[in-house]
């Protein structure tokens, strides 16, 4: 799980509680790496003033240049705010739109304990699924 977070490090909490390996791209070393194997991106939305900029955080989009990286996504979660009203998720919708791979799971906020719950699920659910390709 790769997971890019600011503000008030909403996402980086919650991406700290899944009992996981996580990466963090505010890290140059982390967004100079390319993932060994299939990953997930977590990332927030950021709508800013101007109407021509989507939300897409820069670490993201700076680690999304590599296609050996983009290849290797498998799948996206978002954290974001229903106050956005269309632009809910904007960032994980955007990237899920480029890529073709999907959006496994959406939450507000820094999520509450369901959502943390559901996307260890998920993301066991991913493991096992991968294990056995490897097989
Ligand atoms: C300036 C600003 C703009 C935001 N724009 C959006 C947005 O367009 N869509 C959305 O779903 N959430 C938006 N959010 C909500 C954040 O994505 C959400 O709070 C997220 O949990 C922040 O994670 P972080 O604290 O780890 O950066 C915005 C928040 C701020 C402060």
């Amino acid at each position: 799980m790769y997971f890019s977070s600011s503000g008030s490090g909403m996402v980086k909490q919650f991406a700290t509680r899944l009992g996981r390996p996580v990466f963090d791209l505010s890290d140059r070393d982390v967004r100079r790496s390319v993932p060994d194997g299939p990953w997930v991106l977590l990332t927030p939305s950021y709508k800013t003033g101007n109407p021509d900029n989507d939300t897409l955080p820069e670490p993201v989009r700076r680690f999304l240049r590599n296609p050996l990286t983009r290849r290797r996504l498998v799948g996206i979660m978002g954290s974001g705010n229903r106050n956005f009203g269309a632009h809910y998720q904007a960032a994980a919708h955007h990237v899920a739109r480029a890529s073709g791979r999907p959006i496994l799971f959406e939450f507000e906020l820094q999520g509450t304990p369901w959502d943390l719950e559901r996307a260890r699920e998920i993301l066991a659910e991913l493991d096992v699924r991968f294990a056995e390709a490897d097989d």
